[in-house]
C-alpha cells in the first residue's frame, strides 16, 4: 500500500520522504522548548452504541467523569445519531464531543455525506480523520485525508489526524517510512498555526482492536519520530506544542505506563471507551 503510494509519486518526492525518513534518526528535539501539554483522551465509539445505549453510557460518563483531574482532557466520539443527543446530555459537563469522520466539502449532492458544519451544528469540537479502517475499508488516501483536515480546520474543527502501519509493515522494517509518508501527506500545505492546535494519533493497525499493544518504549519510540518529523517540516516550537495520543488496544491496565512516556500525550481509545469505567480509568491514569 505504502510501495504503491510512494510508486505514484514524482521520483522527486520520492528522494524527498527516504531522505527526511532517514535524517530523522539523528535530529533533536530542541529539549529548551519543551512545553507542558494537556493529556487528551478521546474515546472512538465506532459503530457501536444506538441511541438508548448511547444514552446510557454519556450519562454514566457525565457522573463519573463530572470533574476531569488538572492537565487532562476527555472527548467522546459517538456516532453520528448520537451526537446531537451527545450535545444535549454533555451540557454542564467537561466531556468534549467529537465525530468519527466527515466529508471534505461545505455542503452539496453528496448522498449519505456530513459536513464540517453539520459537525460543528450538533457541538462537534473535535474530528477523527483517516482512521485506520476508513484507510482500509474505504480506500481514503492520505490525498483525500489532508483535505479532509484543511476543511475542518476552516470549520473550526480540531482534526484527529490517524497513522500507523500494518503488521506486515513493521516486520519489513517500515514503520518510520510508513508514517514518514502519511503524516508528510496528511499535512501538506497546513500552516504551523494550524497543526500546533492539531492532534495526532499513532495508531499501529496490528494493535487496534486485536489486544495486541505496542510496548511504552515501541510506542514512545515513533512518537519521538513524528515529533522530530514535525520539528523538520515545521520547527521545533511546534513540533512542542503538537498532541500525539497513542492508540492501539489502550486498557486501564496499560495506560498508565503509556501515558506517562515523554512524547506520549493522550490515547484515542476503541473498545475499553464503551464502558463508563474503564473509559473512566483511562482518564484517571493521565495524571
Ligand atoms: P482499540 O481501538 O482501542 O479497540 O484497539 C483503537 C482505535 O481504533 O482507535
Amino acid at each position: 500500500m505504502v510501495f504503491r503510494n510512494i510508486l505514484s509519486r514524482e521520483s522527486n518526492d520520492i528522494h524527498l520522504i527516504i531522505s527526511i525518513s532517514y535524517n530523522l534518526i539523528s535530529y533533536p528535539t530542541n529539549q529548551k522548548e519543551k512545553t507542558m501539554r494537556t493529556k487528551i483522551i478521546a474515546g472512538n465509539w465506532k459503530m457501536y452504541k444506538d441511541i438508548n445505549e448511547s444514552a446510557e453510557l454519556l450519562n454514566s460518563l457525565k457522573s463519573k467523569l463530572a470533574v476531569l483531574p488538572n492537565g487532562v482532557k476527555a472527548i467522546v466520539c459517538p456516532p453520528f445519531t448520537s451526537l446531537a443527543l451527545a450535545k444535549e446530555l454533555l451540557k454542564g459537563s467537561p466531556i468534549a464531543l467529537g465525530a468519527q469522520n466527515m466529508y471534505p466539502e461545505d455542503e452539496g449532492a453528496f448522498t449519505a455525506e456530513i459536513s464540517p458544519k453539520m459537525l460543528r451544528s450538533v457541538g462537534c469540537q473535535y474530528v477523527i480523520l483517516g482512521h485506520s479502517e476508513r484507510r482500509q475499508y474505504f480506500h481514503e488516501s492520505d490525498e483525500f485525508i489532508n483535505k479532509k483536515v484543511k476543511k475542518a480546520l476552516a470549520a473550526g474543527l480540531i482534526p484527529i489526524i490517524c497513522v500507523g502501519e500494518s503488521l506486515q509493515e513493521r516486520e519489513k522494517n517500515i514503520t518510520n517510512l510508513v508514517v514518514t509518508t502519511q503524516i508528510t501527506g496528511c499535512v501538506q500545505g497546513i500552516p504551523a498555526s494550524d497543526i500546533e492546535k492539531s492532534i495526532i494519533a499513532y495508531e499501529p493497525v496490528w494493535a487496534i482492536g486485536t489486544g495486541k499493544v505496542a510496548t511504552p518504549q515501541q510506542a514512545q519510540d515513533v512518537h519521538k519520530l513524528i515529533r522530530e518529523l514535525l520539528a523538520k517540516l515545521y520547527s521545533s516550537s511546534t513540533a512542542e506544542k503538537v498532541t500525539i495520543q497513542y492508540g492501539g488496544s489502550v486498557k486501564p491496565e496499560n495506560a498508565k505506563e503509556l501515558l506517562h512516556q515523554p512524547d506520549i500525550d493522550g490515547a484515542l481509545v476503541g473498545g475499553a471507551c464503551l464502558k463508563a469505567d474503564s473509559f473512566t480509568a483511562i482518564v484517571q491514569a493521565a495524571v
